[in-house]
């Protein structure tokens, strides 16, 4: 018996103006529609152009459930194909990352393919003469995702045939990278430090909320805040921070600094936390990197980059980013009730090392399994899972701040605890559920 599959409408009335259904989290059967509409329908975000720095550079990755992976081509740029050779299906790659030299060559029957995915040899070639395989797929190649765009080094793809295009998709939350990447003088990324990763027993879209929860840190991670600041309270007000410190404390600012620092949302989920200031904003100064950046970019230009310090900025559904300091998240959906981080750092190229620490830091501090800020958050989330599944209530609320006036409006800039934030990604989940969703016409 199915559900939702024949059932558009029923998937449609999980998403209500100011709640939505606990099925969202629960239901496997929503979640494989997931990975068939919603994450083809969407761009998501595939990595780092720096993770395959030379030609023949390859990053294989589970994108949406398709074995996915990404080239550095001979001409130097970077190309995401399937994993999936042209004969039989065998993965191309079995590692995680490497180098295939000039060319990919399958280990089952040794089919080869150029780096930008077009056939170079066959063995037994002239078995093949005067059959169909040249007018058929496998006689093509490797398959290109059908959408693709590298925007500052960050890649995307889609994997649907036919929708957005990836500027409508994105739109105006697009600044989030160029701050990040603008934080670099020479205006380059790379990844550094290696990544974390966890696997949490919790369905995709608690986390993607929790980004945006500006309530919860004052209870869920009172007991790390609250020894930070034993440690710290007879200090100096101006006694320079150890940087565990300056990164932690902030954590424990109350309700009142959280509503104040601002939200804002866009169309197809996204969403800015802090317009305002954020936890990152009180960071200490780096007079050195500041001359470096105003040679850079300019007096009024390095002003506005280093200003501009938003608490997370949210690329729905699979990116979220942090400017300052240079880090990111990447969510990654396993089944309906387990879901993958990773959290990566960057080096600003042309910054002091101390950027890139503060970068390994905050993940190691705050987005690591063993710090003490996330293990806090996924017992939470591993717990809502687990409550969720009580009879009596259906629906997980998102009424605060609710305002009718909200609806069908794409950009609102709101205040910091408004769970507006939360609500706009429901609504864009609903829409990309949809088979075709509307307006998403290329
Ligand atoms: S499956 Fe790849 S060559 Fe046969
Ligand atoms: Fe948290």
């Amino acid at each position: 018996m199915t559900t939702y599959r024949n059932h558009p409408e029923a998937i449609q009335a999980l998403v209500q103006d100011d709640r939505v259904h606990r099925d969202l989290y629960l239901s496997e059967e929503l979640f494989a529609l997931e990975q068939e509409r919603f994450f083809a329908n969407t761009w998501l975000y595939v990595g780092h152009a720096s993770q395959v720095p030379a030609a023949g550079d390859y990053w294989s990755l589970e994108l949406a459930g398709r074995p996915v992976m990404m080239v550095r081509q001979a001409d130097g740029s970077v190309g995401v194909f399937y994993n999936r050779c042209a004969h039989k299906g065998s993965r191309l790659v079995s590692d995680e990352s490497g180098n295939t030299g000039k060319f990919f060559r399958c280990p089952y029957h040794a089919w080869a393919y150029k780096l930008d995915g077009s056939p170079l040899a066959i063995p037994l070639k002239s078995g093949y003469e005067g059959t169909r395989l040249k007018e058929c797929e496998s006689g093509r190649g490797l398959v290109p995702l059908a959408g693709m765009r590298v925007y500052r080094d960050f890649v995307f793809a889609r994997i649907a045939t036919q929708g957005v295009d990836f500027d409508g998709y994105f739109g105006e939350v697009l600044k989030a990278i160029d701050n990040m990447v603008d934080r670099s003088p020479e205006g380059r990324l790379t990844v550094a430090g290696g990544v974390l990763r966890n696997v949490i027993q919790c369905n995709w879209k608690m986390y993607l909320e929790n980004i945006n929860d500006t309530v919860h840190p004052m209870s869920t991670h009172e007991s790390a805040t609250q020894a930070a600041g034993a440690l710290w309270k007879d200090k100096p007000a101006d006694a320079p921070k150890p940087m565990a410190m300056e990164q932690i404390l902030p954590f424990g600012a109350g309700y009142d600094f959280f509503d104040k620092m601002g939200g804002r949302v866009f169309a197809n989920g996204h969403s800015l936390l802090g317009v305002n200031f954020s936890i990152h904003s009180g960071y200490a100064q780096l007079p050195e990197y500041e001359a470096a950046l105003r040679k850079a970019h300019g007096e009024a230009r390095a002003d506005e980059i280093l200003q501009r310090s938003p608490q997370n900025s949210v690329l729905f559904p699979s990116l979220a980013v942090k400017g300052s300091p240079q880090v990111i998240r990447v969510m990654r959906p396993l089944s309906a009730d387990r879901t993958l981080i990773e959290a990566w750092s960057f080096r600003a190229e042309g910054a002091p090392d101390l950027l890139l620490e503060r970068s390994m830091g905050y993940n190691r501090l705050v987005f690591s399994p063993m710090s003490v800020v996330a293990h806090d958050d996924v017992h939470l989330f591993e717990s809502m899972q687990l409550g969720l599944r009580g009879e009596g209530n259906d629906w997980v609320s998102l009424h605060r701040d609710f305002d009718p006036a909200e609806l069908g409006q794409e950009t609102v800039t709101t205040n910091g605890t408004n769970e507006l934030l939360m609500r706009n990604q429901f609504r864009a989940w609903a829409r990309y559920m949809q088979d075709s969703p509307s307006g998403a016409a290329a």
